[in-house]
């Protein structure tokens, strides 16, 4: 897989998805199904997003003991999405058994990438919050690392730290960041943030954009704008 847009579809329902994916005539984005429109409208959503003719990314971000995660990515093998994750934070054992788990009859997997630091954490959150007192690159450098040795595609996280990461642990483990920004429009509650631009010139393999495509007053102009500055 290359470079790609892939747009958050964070709705809370299968109508107003579709609605929204209906507007896309021309090029279909890569499509991220997160815990909001998943929790509602259950596996059924990936399937018909799926045949529709989207790649998706199911961005449950898994974390729980190994055993849990191993059987859950097994069910979640079973539906044709290109990538899942979990995060990091839940161990290099829980990392290894999420790709046991993650097995089709055909031999073939959806990638598997690991959630660093959430890129609306922030360094005072994270020593206050989670007592960890290190630097955020060092955290977010570690557990990238940590993810690579267990086997993993790649990781989330900002596009701030896209290329420590490629010279870390190589120009083919992903780095799929969100806190993606227009430079004119509203930061939210990401702390973290890059323009698409400057997100390709970071090197991020791909970046996950919501809002700014979502809340957009014209959408499919938003995520083409996205695609000019990140591919084009
Ligand atoms: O609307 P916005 O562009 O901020 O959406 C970013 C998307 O990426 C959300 O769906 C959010 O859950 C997800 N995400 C994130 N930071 C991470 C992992 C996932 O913002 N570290």
């Amino acid at each position: 897989m290359g470079k790609d847009v892939i747009v958050a579809c964070d709705f809370p329902s299968k109508e107003a998805t579709l609605e929204f994916l209906d507007r896309f005539t021309g090029r279909k984005p890569f499509v991220k199904i997160g815990m909001e429109l998943y929790y509602a409208e259950g596996p059924q959503i990936v399937r018909e997003i799926k045949a529709r003719g989207h790649k998706i990314f199911l961005d449950l971000k898994l974390h729980d003991i190994p055993n849990t995660v191993k059987s859950a990515m097994a069910v979640l093998s079973r539906l044709d999405v290109d990538i899942c994750n979990v995060h990091a934070a839940g161990t290099t054992a829980m990392m290894k058994a999420a790709l046991e788990g993650l097995t089709r009859p055909d031999g073939t997997r959806p990638l598997l990438i690991a959630v660093t630091q959430l890129t609306s954490t922030d360094q005072e959150a994270m020593e206050k919050d989670l007592l960890i007192q290190r630097p955020m690159k060092e955290v977010v450098m570690h557990y990238a690392k940590t993810s690579a040795a267990a086997g993993l595609d790649g990781v989330v996280c900002s596009p701030l730290e896209a290329a420590a990461v490629h010279e870390a642990c190589g120009k083919n483990f992903l780095t799929v960041t969100p806190g993606i920004r227009f430079a004119d429009s509203a930061a939210g509650d990401q702390k973290r943030v890059m323009t698409p631009a400057a997100a390709k010139e970071a090197g991020s393999d791909y970046i996950v954009v919501g809002r700014p495509v979502t809340r957009s007053d014209d959408p499919v102009a938003a995520y083409n704008r996205c695609v000019d500055e990140f591919i084009d």
